[in-house]
């Protein structure tokens, strides 16, 4: 149905009146959640969450003592943020955060993920911390807990202190994969009294190569490959540095591992051939980080592949980047690559996706449901993990604010309905996924996007920072409370 038909024709043709048709809206939504049908669902004790990062929705860039990260910068370059917005004011959080821990408790989330601005703890990234910046996390955890939500908290979501960039090259160093860990232990240290629950860096798998390899997320470089194959190495060696910091410096039974952006394979005809190449393939489209991190290696493929570009490594290094790790975070969005079984090379082969494959409003964001459902079973099957928790999972939409001023998403609840449905799938195959954070609470800074795409179940107007539910937040809210995907 094209927009261009009104709310009136559209109740017309359902043969109600607009107010009839609101009120059935409003009663489908308040009703009580169903009971999940077929007596499936997820296990119990499923761990419901929606997560946001700290440069995304805090603002307040400049209070309280916050240093300058490499955003900060980035989005004052011209022509890198698609609108020209910054994050300057992004959602307000650092000053809303109350507000927005009611709206996480209203969709009966159990768990909220958010990260730590490390320039707000340490305004250089190292030396002297700043006891105020710490403070706004002491004020966020305890709201959490004082509302039954369990923190989850990322330690390095994107904003690098500027100042580790200027001294040392960010990330190019191993200098700041050194200070990384200090960052980590000081936060481990006065934190995780409350915090049980800690992802060390949120996607590597892109902000070294979008940040370092292409230049178009901070800080904007193009080095060559070699360079970049060194800085995904940093980037597992800072990982290891803060899950030992984690461990040293971390109350007890705290737990914590990476978020992970895994390069999504999955079998393009369910075949025995073909998953077990889409095996093969998940490990080595994922060898230079989280397989190096769940086996303490690179695999032949890999260095050969990389060749002369190889990362330079010790054996000393192998040893921090795979220290044990409790769960994995995968964040899964879209298919990366729909494999079949070759006799050629490693034995898979990533077939080519066609331009007409259906994506919601942001074209890198495939819609392959069955993703959810192969790759946590192909990681559990690899690395032989028994807890996996989905980092972020989640889609864009137009979101248009109707005449009524309700956002009716369900292109959104689409996504969500199929993406979850796969998921109670492989959970109710055994597959050991213990936990589900939807990206993202509220519209937000969406990085080059600016605030062009939205990705929350809560509408946010920046100009007022007025939060209205979507459609999908009265879904989700559904979902929690039948622990079902509700198919
Ligand atoms: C993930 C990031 O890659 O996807 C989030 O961890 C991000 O921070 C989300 O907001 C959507 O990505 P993008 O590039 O469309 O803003």
């Amino acid at each position: 149905m094209s927009y261009k038909v009104s709310r009136r024709q559209l109740a017309k043709i359902a043969g109600l009146s607009a107010a009839a048709m609101a009120g059935a809206l409003e009663a489908a939504e308040a009703k009580p959640a169903a009971p999940p049908r077929n007596g499936g669902g997820f296990p119990a004790g499923f761990v419901w969450g929606t997560a946001t990062s700290s440069y995304q929705v805090e603002g307040a860039v400049n209070e309280d003592g916050r240093g300058a990260s490499i955003w900060d910068k980035f989005v004052r370059i011209p022509g890198k943020i698609e609108d020209g917005t910054t994050g300057d004011r992004a959602n307000e959080h650092y000053h809303r955060y109350k507000e927005d821990i009611a709206l996480i408790k209203e969709l009966g989330c159990r768990a909220y993920r958010f990260s730590v601005a490390w320039p707000r703890v340490f305004p250089d990234g190292d030396g002297k911390p700043n006891p105020k910046g710490l403070d706004f996390y002491n004020r966020l955890v305890d709201e959490l807990l004082k509302n039954g939500i369990e923190p989850w908290l990322t330690l390095y979501h994107w904003d690098l202190p500027q100042s580790l960039e200027d001294r040392f090259g960010g990330w190019r160093s191993t200098e700041t994969c050194k200070i990384f860990g200090d960052y980590a232990a000081y936060v481990a240290e006065h934190l995780t009294d409350r915090v049980k629950n800690v992802f060390t860096l949120n996607e590597s798998g892109r902000f070294v190569y979008f940040g370092y390899g292409i230049g178009i997320d901070a800080p904007g470089l193009t080095l060559p490959q070699a360079e970049v194959n060194q800085i995904r190495h940093n980037s597992a060696l800072a990982h290891g540095l803060a899950v030992q910091a984690v461990r040293a410096h971390g109350g007890r039974g705290t737990r914590v591992g990476p978020a992970e952006n895994i390069d999504a394979c999955a079998p393009a005809i369910d075949t025995p051939e073909n998953v077990r190449a889409a095996e093969i393939a998940l490990r080595e489209m994922n060898a230079g980080y989280l397989n190096v991190i769940m086996t303490g290696g690179y695999t032949d493929a890999f260095l050969k592949y990389a060749g002369p570009n190889a990362p330079k490594f010790t054996d000393a290094e192998l040893k921090i980047i795979s220290s044990p790790i409790d769960f994995l975070g995968l964040n899964i969005y879209a298919p990366q690559n729909y494999v079949v079984a070759s006799d050629q090379g490693a034995g898979f082969m990533p077939l080519p996706i066609p331009k007409s494959f259906p994506h919601m409003n942001s074209d890198w964001l495939r819609v392959g449901p069955e993703t959810i459902y192969w790759v946590p079973k192909l990681a559990a099957k690899i690395w032989k993990t028994d807890a996996i928790y989905i980092s972020e999972n989640g889609a864009s939409g137009d979101d248009m604010v109707r005449p009524d001023g309700r956002i009716y998403d369900t292109d959104r609840i689409m996504y969500l309905r199929n993406y979850l449905a796969q998921l109670q799938r492989a959970t109710s195959e055994g597959v050991p996924v213990r936990g589900y954070f939807l990206w993202s609470l509220m519209d937000n800074f969406e990085w080059v996007y600016g605030l062009n795409k939205r990705f929350g179940l809560y509408h946010v107007n920046f100009d007022t920072q007025v939060r209205t539910p979507k459609l999908s937040a009265s879904f989700y809210r559904n979902v929690i409370a039948n622990n079902a995907a509700g198919v």
